[in-house]
């Protein structure tokens, strides 16, 4: 599909088949969360920009590459996206990092703000949204609208699972964001839930339940 990036590597899939397994432990699971956006990360970084650079190196001169272009934030969705977040700052320790406070309505499924802080730069820097799990897509969704508001106009959104209805409604709303998943789950049970899925999320990683 357009814009969704199924991101398959072999150890993505491993480490996502010991995040299912119900029998993974709080620590397991929160240092496998925090090693899948490490390798995300590499992918959904591909396509930055590069500049030119001499240096030398103890032999010659050399013509190089660095990183260009704008600068990067972060913006977890509490709460299962911080577990997320150190995974990339391993690989773009200079990143910004905002935070966006959003639980789901059990009733409703709507997303329900609570918190937000943002770089105050962050108008001027390309964003990725993390959040593990793509479910019914409203938190995503309503996130990167929160985005846009601020005048981002580059955004990212990663996930660790998804479900169809979540990458649907995340497409329809925001046509322009680029989407990088792990893997995309069959469908969502009564209660909004990813099937097979992984379960809670933030409850596992947290220990909250
Ligand atoms: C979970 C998950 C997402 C959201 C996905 O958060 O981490 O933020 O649900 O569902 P959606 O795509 O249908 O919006 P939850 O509301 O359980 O809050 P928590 O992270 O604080 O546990
Ligand atoms: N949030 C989760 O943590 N898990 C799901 O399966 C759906 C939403």
């Amino acid at each position: 599909m357009e814009h969704v990036h199924l991101l398959d590597h072999p150890l993505l899939q491993h480490k996502l088949s010991i995040l299912r397994d119900e029998n993974t432990s709080v620590k397991d699971f929160r240092e496998i969360v925090s090693e899948v956006a490490t390798l995300m990360c590499y992918e959904a970084t591909r396509d930055l920009p590069l500049k030119e650079v001499e240096v030398q190196t103890p032999v010659a001169k050399a013509v190089t590459h660095q990183i260009s272009g704008k600068k990067l934030a972060i913006v977890p969705i509490l709460r299962a996206g911080l577990g997320m977040v150190d995974g990339i700052l391993t690989l773009i320790p200079g990143a910004k990092v905002g935070h966006i406070g959003l639980f789901r309505d059990p009733e409703t499924l709507e997303p329900v703000k609570y918190y937000c802080k943002m770089p105050t730069d962050i108008a001027q820097r390309d964003v990725i949204v993390l959040d593990p799990m793509l479910a019914t897509g409203g938190s995503a969704s309503a996130a990167i609208t929160f985005l846009k508001e601020y005048g981002v106009t580059h955004i990212k959104l990663m996930n660790i699972l998804a479900a169809p209805e979540g990458v649907a409604r995340v497409r329809a709303d925001h046509p322009d964001v680029e989407i990088y998943i792990a893997a995309m789950d069959e469908k969502l049970n009564d209660h909004g839930y990813i099937v097979p899925g992984l379960g809670d999320a933030g409850d596992r990683i947290f220990g909250t339940k």
